[in-house]
């Protein structure tokens, strides 16, 4: 077998931890899961999820990779031969977010160029998936839709995501994957930090932050919020998904793990928190001008970026298109380099797996889920892309961290063997609190959330 790839710097890598972490989840998902959650008062469950459980679950999957050297499943398994399933887990749920994944950067596509000309018309709620999606809301008992029929504009973008995503797979971690990422990123910052510069000097934005940030305290006592915390840390840090073990196994022997995981999670908060301040911002403007509130113009989920904010773009002072070109093109930077990473998870797995090579990989790991990722580009699919991210959500995400951190910590007891690497590479060195918030608090505070929340959904 040829030597194991290598990103080409630091920076390099880096850059693809945060463009991995950065995405969907931080701009269409942090805000309205803050907003639903407490508000202002989200922030103390959040912060307390990043610092007992995401930086240090970030270390660990860093550690991982970079000590054994191998994709998810391989990484476990030579940890300890009975680990390899969780690799293995970790891998299926990423191929399944992939497949939907996806289809939602195609959409930022479209709309991207809808947004040239406001194209979506004045009924935003009608005009391609705004109605589909009021018919397939899972949680309020949607029915699918026709099986026949293309959603409209979706399936051109959709060949032209695969076709970027396979394309810098195939060119390999250093010339592919690295090199993705120092294009997008900076882009992506850039275009960014302009919306949210735009959407706070916005008539009204102040009424949009005061809804997003105004604390209801009584909300963080709900389990469901403590689970809603944790599910959204782990989404958005790309941990418990395979990922930040497949990307860290291509690291250099002399890599500062420790240190790479402060920056990566820091990066990613604050991203999320720009983007809860632009996109409630642009909302404050948009209840001001319709004479409503913030209440009744915030929704949930991707009606927030695909039916509210066509809206808000409508009402836009001044040249309205370059605003709406710039948020669903940077949704689709910050998508793209995220289902980079996820589809990395399954083709290093099978590399590793099959000792294939990564073309033959790429080919038939990523030719497999584009081809899934077709069937939610029919109406009726959309059906199951809610269902597929519903349960994601609800039970994945959560539960796999668990699942991950409750194995190596107690039934491995691989805590001290990983903080030994981990500090041995790394100028910053982590302390007794790393084995604590590992081995004790996250198996605790997330387990009996989780349970609390499983219960109250259940009765
Ligand atoms: N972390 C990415 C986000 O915030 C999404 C993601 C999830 C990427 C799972 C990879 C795996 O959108
Ligand atoms: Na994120």
């Amino acid at each position: 077998m040829n030597a194991r790839e290598q990103w080409g710097t630091r920076a390099g890598f880096i850059l693809a931890a945060i463009g991995s972490a950065v995405g969907l989840g931080n701009i269409w998902r942090f805000p309205y899961v803050a907003y639903e959650n407490g508000g202002g008062a989200f922030f103390l469950p959040y912060l307390f999820a990043l610092l007992t459980a995401g930086i240090p679950l970030l270390i660990m999957e860093f550690t991982l990779g970079h000590k054994y050297r191998g994709s998810a499943p391989l990484s476990y398994a030579r940890f300890t031969k009975k680990a390899e399933w969780i690799g293995w887990w970790q891998v299926a749920i990423s191929f399944v977010i992939a497949t939907y994944y996806a289809v939602i950067i195609a959409w930022a596509i479209s709309y991207t160029f809808f947004a040239f000309n406001q194209s979506w018309g004045e009924d935003t709620g009608g005009f391609l998936m705004g109605e589909y999606l009021q018919r397939v809301d899972i949680v309020s008992g949607g029915a699918p839709g026709d099986f026949g029929s293309l959603v409209p504009g979706v399936l051109i973008p959709l060949i032209v995501v695969w076709i970027i995503t396979l394309g810098v797979l195939f060119k390999g971690v250093k010339r592919g994957i690295e090199v993705a990422n120092r294009i997008f990123i900076p882009l992506l910052v850039v275009m960014f930090l302009l919306i949210v510069i735009r959407a706070v000097t916005l008539e009204g934005a102040l009424d949009g932050l005061n809804a997003f940030f105004r604390p209801d305290w009584a909300e963080i006592m709900s389990p469901g919020v403590w689970v809603a915390a944790y599910g959204q840390i782990f989404f958005s840090l790309s941990i418990a998904f395979a990922i930040m073990i497949t990307y860290s196994s291509y690291l250099p022997k002399k890599a500062d793990i420790n240190n790479n995981a402060f920056i990566t999670g820091f990066s990613n908060s604050s991203f999320e928190l720009l983007a809860g301040i632009g996109v409630f911002a642009a909302l404050g403007f948009m209840a001001s001008a319709s004479g409503t509130t913030v209440a009744d113009v915030a929704d949930a989920g991707i009606g927030l970026a695909f039916v509210v904010f066509p809206e808000i773009i409508n009402t836009f002072p001044g040249f309205n298109g370059f605003f709406g070109v710039l948020f669903f093109g940077s949704l689709v930077l910050a998508g793209l380099s995220s289902l980079i990473s996820i589809v990395e998870t399954f083709i290093s797995g099978l590399q590793d797996k099959f000792q294939i090579s990564r073309a033959k990989a790429v080919a038939f790991g990523g030719g497999l889920s584009a081809l899934i990722s077709l069937l939610y580009a029919t109406q009726g699919g959309l059906f199951f892309l809610d269902a597929a991210d519903y349960f994601i959500n609800q039970f994945g995400v959560a539960l796999a961290g668990l699942v991950s951190v409750i194995a190596v910590a107690w039934f491995v007891k691989g805590l001290p063997t990983l903080q030994n690497h981990a500090n041995g590479v790394s100028d910053f060195r982590t302390g007794a609190w790393w084995k604590v918030c590992l081995g004790v608090i996250t198996p605790f505070v997330l387990g009996y959330m989780f349970i609390q929340n499983t219960v109250i959904n259940l009765t």
